[in-house]
């Protein structure tokens, strides 16, 4: 099986697995959090070089009071426990999005956990927290806008490298392969310039149940694929 260098997840179901099993929205999110360790573990295992997933949207914020109090709390315990996830599976770990927006120990612990992890390069794994593709572009392009205006940077050389160099994911591959569970067939605003040319796979089954599996299976679906970047298959 060939593996692709670079998955990306949406993780997506918490709340409806919860349901299904007449149990509150935040059971699914202690088991997603708990099945996104496992799923670490799987992702080192199988030679997987970047992972990505997708863990609140600049969207999530809409939630009620109770569910996003909940969803800081997981962050805030699961970001401590993640420095024994980065040693175990020799991860360097980086945090996209606006953290600006954490209260300041939330994001004391990102940085925490990014300065101890990043002597590690055996898997790259990113955490999208308080992530939208339009905020990352729109942030990225105030600082190269910033960068022009100070004479840093010469309009005219503007191009897809330099423009990627300003991403919250400058200098990571773009993903080979985004699953999304759960459903629904969207993107929900992840990663829309990175996800240009990668192949999407989506499947029913909720974030909690995604096991090793249900991976696999996903990256045997992404073999069978013909992927071309616009040019014409090789036979
Ligand atoms: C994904 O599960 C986790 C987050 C977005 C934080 P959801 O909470 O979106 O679960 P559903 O989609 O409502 O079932
Ligand atoms: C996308 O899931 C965001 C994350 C998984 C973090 P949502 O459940 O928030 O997306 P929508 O609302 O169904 O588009
Ligand atoms: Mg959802």
């Amino acid at each position: 099986m060939r593996v692709p260098e670079h998955v990306a997840i949406i993780l997506d179901g918490n709340g409806r697995w919860a349901k299904s099993k007449g149990m509150p929205r935040s059971y699914g999110h202690m088991k997603g959090c708990a099945n996104l360790e496992s799923i670490c573990d799987d992702v080192k295992d199988l030679g997987i070089r970047y992972f990505t997933v997708y863990a609140f949207s600049t969207e999530n914020w809409k939630r009620s009071r109770d569910e996003v109090e909940g969803l800081m709390k997981l962050f805030r315990s699961y970001l401590k426990r993640c420095l024994k996830i980065a040693d175990r599976n020799k991860m360097q770990v980086k945090v996209i999005g606006d953290i600006t927006a954490f209260d300041p120990d939330i994001q004391e612990s990102i940085r925490v956990l990014e300065d101890y992890s990043s002597k590690y390069n055996e898997l790259y794994f990113q955490i999208a927290l308080n992530y939208g593709s339009r905020d990352e572009m729109i942030r990225g392009i105030r600082s190269l806008a910033r960068d022009v205006r100070d004479g840093r940077l010469n309009p005219e050389i503007i191009d897809e490298k330099i423009f990627e160099g300003y991403l919250d994911t400058a200098g990571v591959p773009d993903p080979d392969l985004l699953i999304r569970t759960s459903g629904e067939l969207r993107l929900s605003n992840f990663l829309m310039w990175q996800l240009a040319y990668t192949e999407f796979y989506f499947t029913d089954v909720p974030w909690p149940d995604f096991n090793r599996d249900e991976l696999v299976k996903a990256i045997e679906t992404y073999n069978i694929r013909d992927r071309r970047y616009g040019g014409v298959k090789e036979e």
